[in-house]
């Protein structure tokens, strides 16, 4: 894990289940964490109860089936520098029609790799 130490990790899904376990792990491992999930109350408990961990928690209300808000959260993704990791881990399991879930899925993976290709040519460009 040294290799991500002070890195940033976008956690869709923050607020329970895997997505917090999750979370909780990489901020042990000082890795900073924006996390994603429409209950931010949940989230802030989570930025509370973290606070002496390793890595820094940000807690973002987002609803990944709302494209705007998605657009919103990754902007402010942007300017901590972009993230390094995505954990694209929101859902609900079998309780939501299937096309719901991969829609949320395709929305952020295409936000994050439209912008990692967008870092990346930036790159080589400049050497
Ligand atoms: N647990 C299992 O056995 C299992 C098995 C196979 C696959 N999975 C998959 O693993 C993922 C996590 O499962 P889990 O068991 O940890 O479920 P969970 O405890 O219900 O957590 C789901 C997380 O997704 C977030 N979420 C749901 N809809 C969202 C939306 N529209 N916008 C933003 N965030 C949303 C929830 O946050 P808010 O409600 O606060 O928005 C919550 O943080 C899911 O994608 C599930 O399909 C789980």
């Amino acid at each position: 894990m040294d290799q991500w130490y002070g890195k940033l990790a976008l956690v869709t899904g923050a607020s329970s289940g895997i997505g917090e376990a999750i979370t909780i792990a990489l901020l042990h491992h000082n890795v900073n964490v924006v996390g994603l999930a429409r209950r931010l109350d949940k989230m802030k408990k989570l930025e509370e109860q973290m606070k002496s961990a390793g890595g820094k928690f940000y807690p973002v209300r987002c609803d990944v089936r709302k494209e705007q808000e998605i657009l919103d959260a990754f902007k402010f993704v942007e300017q901590l520098g972009g993230a390094d990791i995505l954990v694209n881990n929101a859902g609900l399991g079998f309780h939501e029609t299937i096309s719901g879930t991969i829609l949320c899925f395709i929305y952020c993976c295409n936000v994050e790799i439209r912008r990692t290709l967008k870092v990346r040519t930036k790159r080589r460009d400049q050497v």
